[in-house]
C-alpha cells in the first residue's frame, strides 16, 4: 500500500513538473532543467568494444558533497527526473548514498549499470534507497555479450543482477539497455525474448561513435556502422516492434535502419533542438553541459556559484539558443536525446507517438 501511495505521490510530482515546465517555457519564457543526467565517474571495470568513456583521461569521481549541492539546486529549480550513470557507477563505494540523497529531493531516480558488481547486499540497499528504476546493459547472449563487453562472466552477472533486484527490490523498475551493433545483430531478437520472459523492459539504441579523448587506450575500436546489413536491421526492427517489453517508441525504432544507412529523412532531425531547454548534464568534475554531445564534450560550466545563476545567465542562454541549430543527433543517435526530444514539448509527444500512419504501422 505504501508503495502505491509513494508511486502516486511521485507520479503527481512528475506530472506537476511537466505542466510547470510548459508554463514556464511557453508563457513565462524561462527554462529550467526538468531532467538531469550525471556521468558520476569515468572509471570502469569493463572494456566494451564500442565505448570510449572509460578511456577519458579525466578519471575522477564527483564527490558526494558536490553531488548533494547540485541536487539541492536542481530540486529547487523543479527537476523531476535524474539519471545516474558513468563509467560504471557501482564502482563508487557509497553509490547508494548518492541514490538516497537524490531520492530525498527528486521524484524519479534512475541508475545505469553493467550489473557486474551488483551483489545481494546492493540489491537490498537498492530497495531501501527507493531507487525508481535500474537500467542494466546487456547486448547479446552469453559469451557474445562477454566478448563485446571485454569481461568474462559479464552476461551471467548482469542476469544475476536483474534477478537479485527483482527479488529484493520489486518496486524498482528494471530495463535492459541494449546497443545494436554489427557485432550482435543476430542475437537481438533472441535477447528480446529472454528479456520479455524475465518480465522486465528493454530499451534499444544503435551504436554510435564516441569522441577520441587525449591519451585514450589504443584498443578502442570505433564501430563501423557501414559494416551492418541494413536488410537484417529492418527485419530485427520489425520483430522488436511486436514486443510489448520494448519500451522505445515505434518512431525511434523505425529511424534505426535509416541511421545505419546514413539517411536522415525523418523530421525530428530537421527540427530545432530544445533539449538543452529541459535538460542539464553533469560530468564527474561537477561541470554542467546543456548537451555534452552538442558541446563536443568540451566547455562545461562551473556551477559552484549556484546552478540557477548559471542556467539563467546570458552566456548559457546564448549557448542554448545556438544549440537549437545543432543537428548532431543524426550522428549520435542516442536514446536519451532522441526519445526525450520525441516527448518534449508534449506537442512532439502527440506528433511523433500518435502518427501511426507516418510511422508505417498502419
Ligand atoms: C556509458 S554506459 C555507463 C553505464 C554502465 N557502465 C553501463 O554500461 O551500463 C551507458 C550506456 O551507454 C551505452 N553505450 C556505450 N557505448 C555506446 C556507444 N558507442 N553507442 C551507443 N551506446 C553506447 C552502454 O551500453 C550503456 O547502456
Ligand atoms: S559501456 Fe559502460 S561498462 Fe562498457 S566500458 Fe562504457 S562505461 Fe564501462
Ligand atoms: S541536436 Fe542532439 S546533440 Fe545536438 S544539442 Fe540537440 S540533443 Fe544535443
Amino acid at each position: 500500500m505504501n508503495r502505491i501511495i509513494t508511486l502516486n505521490r511521485s507520479s503527481v510530482r512528475i506530472a506537476a513538473g511537466l505542466v510547470r515546465w510548459h508554463i514556464s517555457r511557453y508563457l513565462l519564457r524561462r527554462d529550467f532543467p526538468l531532467l538531469a543526467t550525471f556521468q558520476l565517474t569515468n572509471k570502469c571495470n569493463f572494456d566494451c568494444r564500442m565505448c570510449n568513456i572509460k578511456n577519458n583521461p579525466r578519471q575522477d569521481t564527483l564527490p558526494l558533497e558536490d553531488f548533494k549541492r547540485i541536487i539541492d539546486d536542481l530540486a529547487e529549480m523543479g527537476t523531476v527526473f535524474v539519471s545516474l550513470s558513468g563509467g560504471e557507477p557501482l564502482l563508487i563505494k557509497n553509490i547508494l548514498d548518492y541514490v538516497i540523497y537524490a531520492k530525498s529531493k527528486i521524484p524519479f531516480v534512475n541508475l545505469v549499470t553493467n550489473g557486474y558488481l551488483l551483489s545481494e547486499d546492493t540489491a537490498v540497499g537498492i530497495a531501501k534507497s527507493g531507487l525508481d528504476s535500474l537500467s542494466v546493459s546487456i547486448d547479446a547472449l552469453g559469451v557474445k555479450h562477454d566478448a563485446i563487453r571485454g569481461a568474462v562472466g559479464a552476461f551471467d552477472r548482469a542476469i544475476g543482477a536483474i534477478k537479485l533486484v527483482k527479488k529484493h527490490s520489486p518496486a524498482t523498475g528494471i530495463t535492459v539497455n541494449t546497443v545494436i551493433s554489427p557485432w550482435n545483430l543476430d542475437d537481438i531478437l533472441a535477447l528480446a525474448e529472454l528479456v520479455a520472459s524475465m518480465g522486465v523492459l528493454q530499451k534499444l539504441q544503435p551504436v554510435y561513435v564516441h569522441p577520441e579523448f587525449n591519451g585514450q587506450a589504443a584498443n578502442y575500436q570505433a564501430p563501423k556502422a557501414q559494416e551492418i546489413d541494413i536488410s537484417k536491421v529492418k527485419a530485427v526492427i520489425a520483430g522488436l516492434l511486436k514486443k510489448k517489453s520494448v519500451s522505445n517508441s515505434a518512431y525511434f525504432l523505425n529511424c534505426i535502419p535509416d541511421f545505419f544507412a546514413g539517411e536522415f529523412k525523418k523530421d525530428i532531425f530537421e527540427q530545432d533542438c530544445i533539449y538543452p531547454s529541459f535538460c542539464a548534464e553533469f560530468t564527474q568534475d561537477g561541470l554542467m553541459y546543456p548537451c555534452i554531445v552538442g558541446k563536443d564534450w568540451t566547455g562545461g560550466y562551473d556551477v559552484r556559484e549556484g546552478l540557477k545563476k548559471v542556467f539563467s545567465s546570458r552566456q548559457y542562454r546564448d549557448e542554448v539558443s545556438r544549440l537549437t541549430k545543432c543537428r548532431l543527433c543524426r550522428k549520435n543517435f542516442s536514446v536519451c536525446y532522441v526519445e526525450t526530444r520525441l516527448t518534449l514539448p508534449l506537442t512532439n509527444f502527440v506528433r511523433y507517438n500518435f502518427n501511426f500512419w507516418k510511422q508505417g504501422l498502419i
